[in-house]
Order: C-alpha cells, then sequence, then structure tokens
C-alpha cells in the first residue's frame, strides 16, 4: 500500500562520475530526479552499464554522490549513512554467501555483525526461513543448494536486519529459469505480506511487469522515464514495456512519439 506524500528515497540532481577529469572519465549517473514511496515495488530497468548498481550503491552509501544530493529515510547519504545503514537490507548484484554454513547460520551470522541479540535473530531466522520456503531446509549447509534456493537464503539475509527499505540488485540474473520463478514468486509474497518497500533492478522487461508498482528507465546515466508500466505504455503509445524501453533506449523514438 502506497502511503501518499511518504517519500522514503529523493535524488536531486545526483550525478556520479567515475575517474573524473580523465580520459575513461564516466559519467555513471547524470541529474537523476527520483522519489520513491513507502509500500513500492519500484523497478530500476536499464541494459548493462546503464547506472543501474551505481544507484543502488549511492543509496546505502556504498558510494559517494560527485554532485547532488540523496535522501534515504529523510536522511542525506553523505550526512547520516550509519542511519540509513541500520535501516535499508541489501542482496548486492555479486552477493557472497557462506557455503559452509548452513541457511539457518547464515541468517543469525549476518545479523550479529549489526549487534541484533542472538535470540531475537533465531526468532527471525525461524519466521524468515518459513516465508521463504526453506524451513525443512535450515540446518543443511547451503553449498548443496541450488541458484534459486541460495538466493532465497541471500534475501532472506538481507530481510534479517528487518529493514524499512530492500534493494535488490539484479536477484534473479544469473540463476536458471525455475530459479528466477521462485525468486519472483518470493518477491511478489514478500511485498503482498510484508509491506516493505522493494527496489529491485533488472533487465527483464516482464519481471518489472509482473513485479513493479513504478519503473524507472535509466540509460547512460540518465533517467529517461518514470512511472507504472501501464502508464508508460499509454504516454509513449506503445503496445508493450518492451516497444517503450527499446524506443527510448535506441533514440529511434517509440511509436508516435518521437525520439526523446
Ligand atoms: N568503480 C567504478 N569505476 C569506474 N567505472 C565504473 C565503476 N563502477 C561502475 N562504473 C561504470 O559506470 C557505468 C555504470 O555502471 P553500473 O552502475 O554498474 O551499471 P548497471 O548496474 O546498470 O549495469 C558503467 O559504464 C561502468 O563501467
Ligand atoms: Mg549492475
Amino acid at each position: 500500500m502506497v502511503i501518499e506524500g511518504d517519500i522514503v528515497i529523493r535524488t536531486e540532481g545526483l550525478t556520479k562520475i567515475f575517474e573524473k577529469g580523465k580520459k575513461r572519465e564516466v559519467r555513471a549517473l547524470d541529474n537523476v530526479d527520483l522519489e520513491i514511496h513507502r509500500g513500492e515495488v519500484f523497478g530500476l530497468l536499464g541494459t548493462n552499464g546503464a547506472g543501474k548498481t551505481t544507484l543502488i550503491r549511492i543509496l546505502v552509501g556504498l558510494l559517494t554522490p560527485t554532485e547532488g544530493r540523496a535522501f534515504v529515510l529523510g536522511k542525506d547519504v553523505t550526512e547520516d549513512i550509519d542511519y540509513i545503514r541500520e535501516r535499508v537490507g541489501l542482496l548486492p548484484q555479486e552477493a557472497g554467501i557462506y557455503d559452509r554454513l548452513t541457511a539457518r547460520e547464515n541468517l543469525v551470522y549476518y545479523g550479529g555483525l549489526y549487534g541484533i541479540p542472538e535470540e531475537d535473530l533465531e526468532k527471525r531466522a525461524d519466521r524468515l526461513l518459513q516465508i521463504v520456503g526453506l524451513k525443512d531446509k535450515e540446518d543443511y549447509q547451503v553449498k548443496g543448494f541450488s541458484g534459486g534456493m541460495k538466493r532465497k537464503v541471500l534475501v532472506a539475509r538481507a530481510l534479517v536486519i528487518e529493514p524499512e527499505i530492500l534493494f535488490l540488485d539484479e536477484p534473479t540474473t544469473a540463476i536458471d529459469t525455475l530459479g528466477a520463478r521462485v525468486v519472483r514468486n518470493l518477491l511478489k509474497k514478500l511485498s503482498a505480506e510484508e509491506q516493505r518497500t522493494i527496489i529491485l533492478t533488472t533487465h527483464d522487461l516482464n519481471e518489472v511487469k509482473e513485479l513493479c508498482d513504478r519503473v524507472g528507465i535509466l540509460n547512460e546515466g540518465k533517467l529517461i522515464a518514470v512511472g507504472k508500466p501501464s502508464q508508460l505504455e499509454e504516454k509513449f503509445k506503445a503496445a508493450n514495456l518492451e516497444e517503450v524501453f527499446t524506443g527510448l533506449v535506441t533514440g529511434e523514438g517509440v511509436y508516435g512519439e518521437g525520439a526523446l
């Protein structure tokens, strides 16, 4: 449920330049203005190198902006990052998992790094392992798990700190079709039952249509469109989101609209 006006993320002119002043300078984010509301499932869409991971890394305090500002839960990422880090969960694009630990141990160990008491963590692990459907496998070492099952452990791990915002960077990439389906179903369940703000990145258009309340399309660091999937299709007079995306990203324009 989206409470109008309750904005949990806001960026203003957010810009990230890597290798500034050098020949290989990259403008990974270019003047991005974005607002995300509490309870939304927001999809960041874009091809490889569009700036999706850079945006997430700034919002969780792993990178600092070059220009512009970013606010998470009302706090500036350059001023109150400790406050933010305690309240956001992250599933990184290339997340490591402790293969030798069991599913349960992975959650409890990770939560311990945040200083959450073990008694609380055991209770949270019970609930989360139930939610992700791994309760019966909780005492198995993760190394024998399939890609989809490992991803479920990682989603549960990101949730063990009970974050207000959950960031998932390509949660369904690099696992098989079935694993991706399992993770998508889990995310749908989380958004329905847990009421958390979920921000995910993907380059799968069907995935955003299935999961997301709103999407933002990034291209070469610029946020070139934001809205509900259906609104974007309508705005650009496109038959589907794929047409919106390819039209905008190739610069050929969407039918009836002309290139932006
Ligand atoms: N640490 C870095 N140093 C230099 N360039 C980087 C770094 N991280 C990302 N980039 C560049 O910034 C751009 C955006 O990257 P990224 O945010 O990872 O895109 P995406 O996640 O959408 O694939 C790319 O051109 C990438 O090569
Ligand atoms: Mg990325």
